[in-house]
Order: structure tokens, then sequence, then C-alpha cells
């Protein structure tokens, strides 16, 4: 039986253009030019509790950054300042009274014109909830069951994919609902090359040995990473006709060693907020 995601855990209120709407009143009209066409960009971002209780986001000013340069590749013109978004970041968390939570910011095309080469005015959402492990709990502790997809990751050439842009997703919208029937947690897209480009939702490590080397393949992924110098680094697997088994046999292998270390890596993203980015304390 194919597992379902957790509801959302609902929070107070959404930030929409400015104005704090209930969770349940932040609508869009059904013709929003980006729900038809794929062409809104967006972040994930995590704040986390600290010592004193009160929270920190984790990385805000390159997500945000990443945010106006997806937009840039997509030609989109955000009507805020990266200041402004970042407040905004802040202030969902304000209001909704949360020390820890994920954030989620997406610039669209709102409603207006239709068709492909419509323009329409960008509008910019920041909404919060608490969401714990992407892949569980469980998977931390046990590890995850991943699957090569049969779906390939798209080329750089037919879609910008250095851009976070939803329109990105339904390739791994696919791979990842092909690995759930099959029975695994979670789907690895190669590239057209056969080479590793990354998971459905998240960036693939291969630990080699004590000195781990980590290789970011040029635009095989979508969006650069924001939080590379914590460990999110995307990682080639060698090229050959055995790239695919290669990197199962991988992840098996050295399954409990990259579970270590995405628990150490979490603890060193905590510690680092605590450490570095005190300036994005919220209360
Ligand atoms: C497909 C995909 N790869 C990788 C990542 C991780 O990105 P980063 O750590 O750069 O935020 C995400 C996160 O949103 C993702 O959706």
């Amino acid at each position: 039986m194919v597992k379902k995601p957790e509801p959302i855990r609902k929070a107070d209120v959404i930030w929409m253009d400015g104005n704090l709407v209930p969770w349940a009143d932040a609508k869009v009209h059904v013709l929003t030019h980006s729900l038809h066409y794929g062409v809104a960009v967006f972040e994930r971002i995590r704040a986390y509790p600290q010592p004193d209780g009160r929270g920190a986001i984790f990385r805000l000013r390159e997500h945000v950054r990443r945010l106006f340069e997806s937009a840039h590749i997509c030609l989109m013109e955000v009507p805020y300042t990266k200041e402004q978004v970042m407040e905004a970041c802040r202030e969902v968390l304000r209001a909704n009274k949360m020390n820890e939570g994920y954030l989620r910011p997406l610039a669209y095309h709102s409603d207006g014109a239709m068709g492909v080469g419509a323009v329409n005015p960008v509008k910019l959402t920041v909404a919060t909830w608490y969401w714990g492990a992407y892949l569980g709990e469980e998977g931390i502790k046990k590890g995850i069951r991943v699957k090569i997809s049969s779906y390939t990751r798209m080329h750089m050439n037919s879609d910008p994919t250095r851009a976070k842009v939803t329109g990105h997703y339904l390739n791994g919208v696919l791979a990842k609902r092909e690995a759930l029937v099959a029975g695994y947690d979670e789907a690895i897209l190669l590239d057209q090359q056969g080479f590793v480009g990354e998971a459905t939702g998240e960036n693939v490590f291969v630990a080699t040995g004590p000195s781990t080397r980590r290789r970011s393949p040029a635009g095989s992924s979508r969006g650069s990473p924001a939080t590379a110098s914590c460990g999110s680094r995307r990682t080639r697997a060698s090229r050959s006709r055995s790239g695919a088994s290669r990197a199962i046999t991988c992840t098996a292998r050295t399954r409990r060693s990259c579970v270590a270390r995405r628990q150490r890596s979490r603890r060193s993203a905590r510690s680092t907020t605590a450490a570095s980015e005190r300036e994005r304390w919220v209360p």
C-alpha cells in the first residue's frame, strides 16, 4: 500500500502581498496564470528553535537571493526587495507565534491575461507551517529505500534547471509517485548522460570513505544549493553504463553512515544557525 503523506499542520495566517491573511482565506483566482502554466518560483526554508526558546531562520538571505535568481531566470519581476521578502518571512513566523517551522515563499503570476505569452503581475506569498523531517523520523533512524527513477532529469537547455520553478516539479512528482507505487520511499533521478542529478526533493550525497569527495555537476540539478556549506551538495556518481546500479549499491552499503551524516548535518545546521545567523532571530 502506498504511504500517504500527513495532512499539513495549519498555522493561523499567511503573508500575501503585505497582508496577514487567515489561513482559510488565503486564496487565488482559478485563472491564476501560474496555476495553468507552471511559472512560479519558490523556496523551502526552515526555522529552528534555539536554546533560549526563540527561533532562527536558517540561511534566510541565501534562500531569498536564490528566489530572486529563479525569478530573474524566468523573467519575472518580483515587486519587492530582498529585504522586504526576508522581513515577510520573519513576520509570518512572528504572527503565528512559531519558533520552529517551514517557510514557503512563492512568487507567481496572477490572473489577468491568459496564454503562454501573457505576463501578468507578479504576486508574492509566504506561508509557514510545522513540517517534521521530510522523509519522516523513521527514515532518519533506519534509512530509506531509494530507487533509480525511470524518469530522466530534464536537460538545462530545455528547462532552466537552476531556477527553482514549480513547473519543474512535474518531473519529481512523477518520479516520486513511481517510487512509492513500487514500494520505495524516494527516487533518484539521473540526467540524460547517466549522471546522478538529485532526488525528487533532496540533494544526493555519496559517501566514498573517510575523505568524502563531493562534486556538483553544473546545471544537472534544479536550483543552486542554498545550503551547500552545511552539507547540501550534489555529488556525482561515476559516469558509465553502470551509473544507476553503482548509485544503488552505494546507497545500500553506506546507508548507516548516510544516516549518521544526515544527523550530523542536521546538528551542524542547528548550531550554525545559533552561532552565525543571530540577526535572523525571530521572537
Ligand atoms: C529537487 C530538490 N533538490 C534539492 C533540494 C535541496 O535544495 P537546497 O538544499 O539547495 O535548498 C530541494 C529542496 O527544495 C529540491 O526540491
